[in-house]
């Protein structure tokens, strides 16, 4: 399909390398007149026109939920010692979240090893993995992930990125935290959202960060749950939103 995006890095206006959430928006963010389509955000994108309209009406809202997000959580992940990350994007649609987070966080670019990119839209992932190296994609849904596909590795530090994702109906986020945590290991996890409670909503981010909190260790387990926030807050447009991160090490 013909993608803005795509052809601007094949007539060489831009490079995969310095695609940044800002070039991507300048490029791509268009006013198609198609904000209906997008069902709310919600929509699993089957057009570049699109991606295009999600970047323009709803690209700068994630910016600043993100802008919100990182500055509390730069200590949370200044804590892995410079050890080798691995990045999961749930969700991730044209990318702009995994954008956001490692373009605003000095130092994280260098210690991430290895991106895991979610999304049933294939359109939105194509675009989403092109300024990436070493990454892997799963064009599905997540409730059709399954434990081996997320390769965790126990010796890595996990960041579990959700972005506007967790508060969407459809999908058994409990299923895919116990996936996450089947094999232990030092997860960071950072979900934000539209604050809201209707079509699933606020109430969804609330009972995962509570059933997180509510986890018991097994019998010879070293078990820890740490730098664990839940707020919410208003963006300087005075849309509301809710965010939470923590730390799990099971071991
Ligand atoms: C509101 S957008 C968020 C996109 C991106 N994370 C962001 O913050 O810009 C929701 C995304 O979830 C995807 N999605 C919807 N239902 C899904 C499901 N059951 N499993 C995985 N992804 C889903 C959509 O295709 C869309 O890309």
């Amino acid at each position: 399909m013909n993608d803005v995006v795509i052809n601007a890095i094949q007539q060489k206006i831009m490079t995969t390398e310095s695609l940044t959430f800002t070039s991507l928006r300048q490029i791509a963010g268009r006013d198609m007149n198609a904000q209906a389509s997008l069902n709310r955000g919600r929509a699993i994108i089957d057009c570049p026109t699109l991606l295009n309209q999600y970047l323009y009406s709803y690209g700068l809202m994630v910016q600043r939920q993100w802008s919100y997000v990182v500055p509390n959580i730069v200590e949370m992940l200044s804590d892995n010692n410079d050890q080798d990350m691995h990045l999961y994007d749930y969700g991730c649609g044209q990318g702009l979240a995994t954008l956001l987070l490692i373009e605003n966080t000095s130092g994280l670019q260098e210690d991430i090893s290895q991106i895991t990119l979610i999304e049933p839209s294939e359109i939105a992932l194509t675009r989403a993995k092109l300024p990436h190296l070493n990454i892997q994609t799963f064009t599905k849904e997540l409730d059709d992930i399954e434990e081996n596909h997320l390769s965790i590795n126990t010796d890595k530090m996990n960041i579990h990125i959700f972005s506007n994702i967790l508060d969407i109906e459809g999908f058994d986020q409990f299923e895919l935290f116990n996936k996450i945590l089947a094999k232990g290991g030092t997860h960071y996890f950072i979900a934000v959202s539209n604050d809201r409670n209707c079509y699933g909503g606020t109430s969804r981010l609330e009972s995962i960060f509570d059933a997180l909190m509510g986890l018991e260790p097994e019998e010879n387990e070293i078990f820890n749950v740490t730098h664990a926030q839940f707020e919410r807050f208003s963006d300087e447009k005075n849309m509301n939103h809710v965010y939470f991160c923590l730390k799990i090490e099971i071991h």
